[in-house]
């Protein structure tokens, strides 16, 4: 007897970003993620899911979590997974992305997962090749991923989306984490807070459906969820901030603004964190309120559901053919 091809979750071949998610495909893969929790957690971790699939790793800009953690998650679901090295590929002898993506395509990959440092690198890429492409950040644009385990955190603290206010605080105007995290919250019924200097909000900030403040500590009152981010110097083609020492002052999170938010408050950071620019170590390493190193944990689950996900729509043979 053959057993039912488990149902899908995902209508596109794609996870390219947020927009364009459903909130039942969002909890889909969040209610996957769960059973991955528990697998990551057992003395055996491997599941059979990908098995004779080919899962490559194309990341153009630095990685530590999203790298590692989409590599464990493709060797845990038993797929060949190929890293590769971009700074040693002939990428630094002028070949370009396109050119790139079919040289990998004619591998035949089954999941591309890609980061760029340009924001709609990763759409294009993926309509180049005949695989499932995983976005891993592109740009300012969308880190997909990064919201989903932000997501299955909240969750797995016990809180419910519908109502739940959260403060998104920082460099928002550089961040893709943050406008996955916007579309994300803003579909599952959450309220979102943008806090930062005018220089560090998007042109579009008055259009994302979200309240805007400027004072940390008017923005903080009362919130469930305080989301920190990095100021990303590294996509800043000026000087947005006096110093980082009067950053920190307005809109470092440490523990006297803290107390602003409401009692039993979760701290989040997609990390790499910068301590004492953007966020206290007293703040960052309190067990009690950072869920900083669940969010790395649930990473991995998270990584393990969309790619098991993403495989049920394959074709048969393999690819998207
Ligand atoms: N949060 C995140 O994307 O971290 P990495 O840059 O280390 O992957």
């Amino acid at each position: 007897m053959t057993s039912a091809a488990p149902a899908p979750i995902l209508q596109s071949s794609h996870l390219l970003g947020i927009e364009g998610l459903s909130a039942s495909e969002i909890t889909g893969l969040l209610d996957l993620a769960e059973d991955y929790v528990k697998l990551n957690r057992a003395a055996d971790k491997k599941a059979a899911t990908l098995r004779g699939r080919t899962q490559i790793n194309l990341f153009f800009e630095n990685s530590t979590r999203t790298q590692s953690s989409f590599e464990l998650a493709g060797k845990r679901l038993g797929a060949d997974v190929l890293n590769m090295a971009v700074k040693n590929s002939s990428v630094a002898k002028g070949e370009t992305l396109l050119d790139t993506a079919a040289t990998l395509n004619a591998m035949r990959p089954d999941l591309l997962i890609v980061r760029h440092q340009d924001s709609g690198a990763v759409e294009l890429l993926s309509r180049k090749v005949d695989c499932c492409v995983v976005n891993a950040g592109d740009g300012s644009h969308e880190h997909p991923t990064q919201a989903l385990l932000d997501a299955l955190t909240i969750r797995r603290r016990g809180r419910r989306f519908e109502g739940l206010i959260v403060a998104i605080c920082g460099d928002i105007a550089h961040s893709r984490v943050a406008r996955s995290n916007i579309h994300l919250l803003s579909r599952m019924g959450a309220r979102v807070r943008l806090i930062a200097p005018r220089t560090l909000l998007p042109a579009d900030a008055d259009r994302l459906g979200c309240e805007i403040f400027t004072d940390m500590r008017e923005g903080l009152k009362g919130v469930d969820i305080v989301m920190m981010l990095r100021l990303q110097l590294e996509r800043m083609t000026g000087a947005l901030v006096p110093s980082t020492r009067e950053y920190f002052h307005f809109y470092g999170l440490d523990r006297e603004k803290l107390k602003l938010a409401k009692p039993g408050a979760l701290v989040m950071h997609p990390g790499p964190m910068n301590r004492g620019v953007e966020i206290d170590s007293d703040v960052a390493d309190d067990l009690e309120v950072s869920v900083i190193q669940e969010q790395v944990e649930n990473g991995v689950a998270i990584r393990m559901a969309v790619l098991d996900a993403l495989s049920r729509n394959l074709a048969k043979g393999g690819r998207n053919t």
